[in-house]
This record gives structure tokens, sequence and C-alpha cells, in this order.
């Protein structure tokens, strides 16, 4: 992952170019990146270095065939490879603030107190499609995303922290988009702060994030199955504030 360059506000400049690298049939420029010193524009660089890639940990996530035998005599019939592929989708049309992560807080109607203002949903690294498909050999697609954690328990939640992952589905319904699967399993909880390096996170900071976006589809023009969703999540997250 390549470090995002910032613009000066002193003299406006993104870094100069030092070198330019041929990949994939065209030119790249490099910014000094060999030196390891990001943001390289000497207005910015306040001398910390910072390797132009990051570590990240990832989940992979992959589909069963159609009409596999589940063992217990029941078909599951379920589209998972159109799943995945409507996940994706989402992913890509998902507008950016859903995977930026800012500092602060939100007013979020009904929600009288201000929640923090996270991400909603983890980063999306690709989809990948095997190039060839053999004929009697399943091989599934790839959807490669962020590791966020694990899944929530709401029964070990505090009020504010249920009201954040309320939050999250009201933004992802801002946001254009009804996720249709909303259960706790669908809920990820990880240690915070999010902007520390993963050794000094600690469960005194959870953050939350909503995934599997298989079933999720757009907000009608209603507004029907946004509201639906969000009243069904109310009383899944035992919070009763909606009809309250
Ligand atoms: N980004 C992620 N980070 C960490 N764990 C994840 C992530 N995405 C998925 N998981 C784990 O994998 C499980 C299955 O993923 P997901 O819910 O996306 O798949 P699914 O098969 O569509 O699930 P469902 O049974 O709810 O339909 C999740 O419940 C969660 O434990
Ligand atoms: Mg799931």
């Amino acid at each position: 992952m390549l470090v995002k360059s910032k613009n000066c506000t002193v003299c406006s400049c993104v870094g100069e170019p030092v070198r330019q690298l041929w990949v994939d049939g065209c030119w790249h420029d490099t910014y000094k990146g060999d030196e390891q010193h990001p943001p390289y524009c000497e207005h910015l660089d306040d001398g910390i270095p910072r390797p132009p890639t990051a570590k990240v940990s990832v989940t992979a996530k992959l589909a069963m065939p159609r009409f596999y035998d589940t063992g217990d005599d029941d078909i599951d019939d379920e589209d998972h490879v159109q799943h995945l592929a409507n996940e994706a989708w989402c992913y890509m049309n998902f507008p950016a603030h859903f995977s930026e992560h800012w500092t602060g807080y939100n007013l979020v109607p009904p929600i009288k107190d201000p929640v923090p203002v996270g991400a909603v949903v983890p980063q999306f690294y690709g989809y990948y499609r095997p190039e060839k498909e053999e004929k009697g050999k399943f091989m599934s697609p790839i959807l490669l995303l962020e590791h966020c954690g694990l899944q929530a328990n709401m029964e070990d939640l505090t009020l504010e922290e249920r009201r954040e992952c309320w939050s999250l589905l009201e933004r992802l319904h801002l946001g254009g988009f009804v996720h249709n699967s909303v259960y706790e399993r669908n809920i990820l909880i990880q240690n915070g702060p999010i902007h520390y390096s993963p050794f000094k996170r600690s469960d005194l900071h959870p953050r939350f994030r909503l995934i599997d976006f298989g079933r999720c589809e757009e907000v009608d023009e209603s507004g029907r199955n946004a509201f639906l969703e969000r009243r069904g999540a109310d009383r899944k997250l035992n919070l009763d504030m909606m009809f309250a």
C-alpha cells in the first residue's frame, strides 16, 4: 500500500518526483520513495522516518459453489458466488467516507449523544476472479478485505457501544445502501484507537465495523427498505429509541 502524498500549504507541491518507474506499460513517479522519508516536501517533512509501505492484516472471503451438499440432507440453494460479486460491487460503490477514519464525533439522530466517527466498513483490497474456468472444477473468486477483529456480542456491549453500532447502520443508509443481513455476527469489534499501532491498541477503546454485504442493495425510492431495517436493528440491538 502506498502512503498517500499530502499537499503542502506552504508551496502547494505534492513532492518532486525523483525517479520514474516503468510499471504495467506506463511511467510512475516514485517521489523519493527509496529515501524512506515521505511526505517528500521539505515543508511537510517532520523528520520522522515513515516507510512508503505499510503492513495490514487481511481477510480473504471465498464462496461455496451453488448446490453444495451441507451433509444433513439439506441443499443450500443460495448463490454464494453471486453474493460475493454483489458484495464486491458494493465495496466499489460505497462512498469514500465508509472506509475513512476520522477523529471526533457525529450527531446521528435519534441518538441524542454524539457517537465516534470511524470507518463503517473494512478497507477493500480487491475482488479477484479466476482467469479461466475449468469444466467440473470450482474455483472461487476472492474478496480481499482488511481484517477487522472478532464478532461483537451485543450482550457484552454498553448502551453507548450498541448505539455506535446502530450509527454505523444509519450511516450506511444515509450513504444509500441497505444491509439486508443485520445480525450480531455481521458486526465486528476490534481494539482501538485505530490510529495507534496494533501493539498499543486496547479493549478500552473498542471500534466497530459492519461486514457481509452479499445481500446489500441500494435504498429504494421511498426509503422504506432502510426504514424497516433501521426499525429491526433498533430492536435487535436492544436500543428502543426509534419508538420510545
Ligand atoms: N473483514 C473481516 N475481518 C475479520 N473477520 C471477518 C471479516 N469478514 C468476515 N469475517 C469473519 O468471517 C465470518 C463470515 O464472513 P461473512 O459474514 O462476510 O460471510 P457469510 O458467509 O456471508 O456470513 P453469513 O453466514 O452471515 O451469511 C464473519 O462472521 C466473521 O467472523
Ligand atoms: Mg455473515
